[in-house]
């Protein structure tokens, strides 16, 4: 077992870690406050293959490998986890998903954009009904011709306003539960497709997220991915992935919360001393550093079964749960050690504390990690 980064993982990790204190750290309070999406910085990323870092490069990636996004998502996401999750989602849930699904021309016209950044995509498969339950679909798509005509509103679509394309999920066929669901590659400018307003979100909010209305939407038969009623399967398969980038981006957000608490900690006198010579302190880091070490090793745990074509369900979504409740965490107890300091936003902390929680809901609830861990232990017995 090697747990050392080879010198190509290195590199990542030292390219993306200057490259967010560069030109994500600057105005990331204004973005967030303001809910500016970093389309400059992100453009950047797409210039350092960091948009389809896992796409071979014969289809317009880097063709890296599972662990060096993670550790891309983990130093981005530590100044801005707005950008790490537009990378997130472009990565792990729509150049990943039509690296694995899509046929050589869909990869030709869309993947290639895609992964080198050209374009921006968004994976849309929630409804308002349809959140943990994520098969109970309302959105049909009829056949008629060479086209299928998708009708339906979808939600909490992150990158819907800024993407090009989005990978929308919608039945082809009704009461057949899950086995109905196809999966559907949607340009913006397709008739009967429009996005809603920019939702007003607690965190992340320098990334878009919005509802999508198919109104009639005419999709051409060949931007259907793979057979119809693979969608669903499509759609977890995808997201066991995205679920390793998001624990990246929790892991990011955790670290953020340690090193800012440690500068405070050395620098703020109470009683006559720094704040960090109290036992009460000591603990709070010393447990925040135990867990951003344990949510590292399950992440790379994970991303290196990916990398192997193992199973690795039950692993992402371990790492997923753990890595996201040491974001919620660690920037609890951040904002806690800077106590009404840390309560103003332009120390920049409370920040972690909003963003952090996203992390424990979207690619899957907490709850419906446990549900994937719960199964997958109780099968091989
Ligand atoms: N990969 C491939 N196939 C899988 C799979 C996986 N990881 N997990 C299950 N399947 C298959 C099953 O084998 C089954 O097929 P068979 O009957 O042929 O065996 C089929 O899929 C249905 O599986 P289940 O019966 O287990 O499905 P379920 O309805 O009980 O759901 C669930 C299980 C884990 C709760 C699932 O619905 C789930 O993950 N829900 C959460 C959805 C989610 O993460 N949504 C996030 C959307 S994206 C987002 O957050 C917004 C954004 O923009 C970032």
């Amino acid at each position: 077992m090697d747990f050392e980064y080879t010198e190509e993982q290195l590199l990542i990790q030292k390219t993306a870690r200057e490259f967010a204190e560069e030109h994500l750290a600057p105005g990331v309070i204004e973005r967030d406050e303001k809910k500016i999406y970093p389309a400059e910085q992100i453009k950047m990323l797409a210039d350092l293959g960091f948009m389809g870092m896992m796409v071979p490069e014969e289809w317009g990636g880097a063709g890296l490998d599972t662990i060096s996004y993670c550790i891309a998502m983990e130093e981005i996401s530590n100044v801005d986890a707005s950008a790490g999750v537009v990378m997130s989602v472009n990565n792990s849930l729509v150049c990943q998903l039509l690296n694995d699904f899509a046929s050589d021309e869909q990869k030709e016209k869309y993947l290639k954009p895609l992964a080198s950044g050209k374009w921006l995509g968004a994976f849309s498969l929630s409804e308002p009904q349809a959140g943990s339950d994520a098969s109970n679909l309302l959105a049909f798509a009829r056949r008629e011709s060479d086209y299928y005509i998708l009708n339906g509103t979808k939600n909490w679509v992150t990158n819907g306003i800024n993407s090009n394309v989005v990978i929308v999920f919608a039945l082809t066929e009704k009461d057949v539960g899950y086995r109905g669901i196809s999966s559907f590659i949607v340009e913006k400018g397709f008739d009967g497709f429009s996005t809603g307003k920019p939702e007003n979100k607690l965190g992340i909010r320098g990334s878009d997220t919005c509802e999508i209305y198919l109104d009639n939407c005419r999709v051409p038969v060949e931007n259907r991915i793979n057979e119809e009623g693979m969608g669903f399967k499509i759609a977890l398969k995808t997201l066991d992935g995205g679920r390793i980038g998001i624990a990246g981006q929790a892991l990011g957000i955790a670290r953020a919360a340690l090193e800012h608490s440690v500068d405070y900690a050395k620098e703020r006198k109470q009683f006559g001393k720094t704040i960090s010579s109290f036992g009460a302190i000591q603990q709070k880091i010393a447990n925040m550093a135990t867990d951003i070490d344990a949510a590292r090793l399950l992440i790379h745990k994970s991303a290196y079964l990916k990398d192997q074509h193992k199973p690795y369900s039950a692993e992402a979504a371990m790492a997923k749960s753990f890595a996201s409740k040491a974001a919620m965490d660690a920037s609890t107890e951040c904002v806690q050690i800077f106590g009404g300091y840390g309560y103003m936003q332009e120390y920049g902390v409370e920040r972690l504390m909003r963003d952090a929680k996203i992390t424990q809901i979207y690619e899957g609830t907490t709850e419906v990690q446990e549900i994937v861990v719960a199964r997958s232990i109780l099968e091989k017995r």
